[in-house]
């Protein structure tokens, strides 16, 4: 009843703010506190001098954070020494898992031999020539020109909208300045990058999105179909309702669309089928771009090395991060056809200069274990891998679909998604008091799986390496974390 009561003041008291572990938080760290290991039990950290990402005020004052110690291939261990097996993979990134010697040795090596230089004024490092040439080399749904180094993913948004207002400028399209993404989409937390995600908690109260970003309809079917629509027709509606947006903003205006293959954030959304094939025709009509923002889906999580091979996207611009370096270290990358870097070019030669970069653009430490990791994916045939074990995966946790409080499982490679919905209806949603979902994934983590909250809608995106008996045990806790939350709905229902 404890647990009960302290799980409703958390998800009362975080309504508005269903990102991360907002939700669930001071529930879990209770547990955490409550299963600490006998050997060693921290004081715990509430108080800290933190301002924590993603989480709220109050959590920081009251509730010890849950503090990851180390991590071994798929498993992390918090400061108490309790394990857990990571089916986010952190945060959708540690591709290869919690330990892998290979990348250590590579920025090992790299920082004994130049562990910083830049890359301005036709200065750089090896370390950044190899990685563009092999990027290049590795993209191959349509031939890219050049590569832009960044820090993270939402840097790489943030360069994207630069270098498209950069480019229509050079075209004497001053008009042409205004960006689509979808509502639901995650594309990050600067200033623009925050303005094209379309979670409106990362709009609120930051004065955003800015008045040039407009967002269309979610192409989440379960979610969004009408009724007696098929996936094909829910599709076409989509791509009508892009159109006409376009022509009511006037094509003259809109220059780019930006869209994730897969939505990760939002729910690990997939496209319904023939979704990008009707919205490219749509950008293709009125001179769009099409920014594919591969930063969760690229280099094997799909079960293809990128998102853009699985759907057939032909992009003019792709934002890459995370895997790129297994998130060993911090780096992000932005592919730019050669149309695109041709005009970059010819306009950066009048101007005297492409003045934007950052201090760590083309980091050569950064590079080098992005080099390696790369070369990981390449030997062990990653995709392949994913594909081997993305099944497993899949049907294992699609055999839930039948449970009474779930509406929808989805996923495809390693990513899923679950809405705990009643009725297996999404216009049936729990009361957010009940804290469902944060319920459920209290249960994963007191039984030693982490999954990623969301209100009532949870992800998965394990590590690439994760193995068959791996695959099973988070099976066999999803499982028994449902059998628990189902019994609380099934109590909750008969009080009310
Ligand atoms: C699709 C997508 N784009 C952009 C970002 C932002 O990346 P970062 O957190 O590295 O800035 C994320 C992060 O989750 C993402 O999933």
């Amino acid at each position: 009843m404890a647990i009960i009561n302290h799980l409703l003041r958390s998800t009362l008291r975080s309504q508005s703010v269903a990102h991360e572990y907002v939700i669930l938080a001071p529930f879990l760290s209770r547990l955490q506190s409550t299963q600490a290991s006998p050997h060693r039990e921290d004081s715990g950290f509430k108080g800290h001098d933190m301002l924590a990402p993603f989480t709220t005020g109050w959590q920081c004052t009251n509730e010890n954070p849950l503090v990851i110690e180390r991590s071994k291939g798929s498993y992390v261990y918090d400061s108490n020494g309790r394990k857990y097996l990571d089916s986010l993979a952190g945060l959708w990134c540690t591709s290869l898992g919690g330990n892998e010697p290979r990348l250590v040795a590579a920025a090992t090596k790299q920082l004994n031999t130049l562990p910083f230089y830049h890359s301005y004024w036709n200065h750089t490092t090896k370390p950044s020539l190899d990685l563009a040439k092999e990027l290049l080399e590795m993209f191959t749904a349509r031939k890219m020109g050049k590569v832009f180094f960044t820090n993270s993913g939402s840097e790489a948004n943030d360069t994207q909208v630069k270098l498209v207002r950069y480019y229509n400028n050079a075209l004497g399209r001053p008009k042409k300045k205004k960006f689509i993404a979808c509502s639901k989409a995650f594309h990050g937390s600067t200033l623009i990058a925050a303005s094209l995600t379309g979670l409106t908690d990362l709009h609120h109260k930051f004065d955003i999105p800015a008045p040039s970003v407009l967002h269309t309809d979610c192409p989440h079917f379960w979610r969004y179909h009408l009724p007696g629509e098929t996936e094909e027709e829910f599709s076409t509606r989509l791509a009508k309702n892009l159109e006409d947006l376009i022509l009511k903003e006037g094509p003259e205006t809109i220059a780019a669309f930006i869209a994730e293959p897969v939505m990760g954030a939002g729910g690990a959304i997939l496209p319904p089928t023939t979704y990008f094939e009707k919205i490219q025709a749509v950008l293709k009509k009125y001179d769009i771009l099409f920014i594919a923002d591969e930063v969760m889906c690229a280099f094997g999580r799909l079960g293809a090395m990128f998102g853009c091979d699985k759907y057939n996207i032909k992009p003019d611009l792709v934002s890459l991060a995370k895997a790129l370096s297994s998130a060993y270290i911090p780096i992000g990358a932005v592919l730019v056809s050669p149309e695109i870097s041709d005009v970059i070019h010819s306009q950066s030669d009048k101007l005297g200069s492409f003045s934007h970069g950052f201090t760590y653009s083309g980091h050569p430490t950064a590079c080098a274990v992005a080099l390696e990791t790369l070369k990981i994916y390449k030997e062990r045939n990653i995709v392949e891998q994913v594909k081997r074990i993305s099944p497993r995966f899949q049907v294992g946790i699609k055999a839930f679909s039948d449970s009474p409080i779930i509406g929808e499982i989805r996923g495809t490679g390693l990513v899923s998604g679950t809405d705990f919905v009643d009725n297996k209806s999404p216009n049936d949603p729990f009361p957010p008091e009940w804290g469902v979902g944060a319920y459920f994934v209290a249960e994963c983590r007191k039984n030693g799986l982490i999954v990623r909250p969301g209100g009532d809608t949870i992800t998965m995106a394990p590590p690439f390496i994760i193995s068959p008996q791996e695959v099973d045990e988070l099976i066999s806790i999803y499982g028994k974390a449902l059998k628990a939350t189902e019994e609380r709905v099934r109590k909750l229902k008969a009080q009310k």
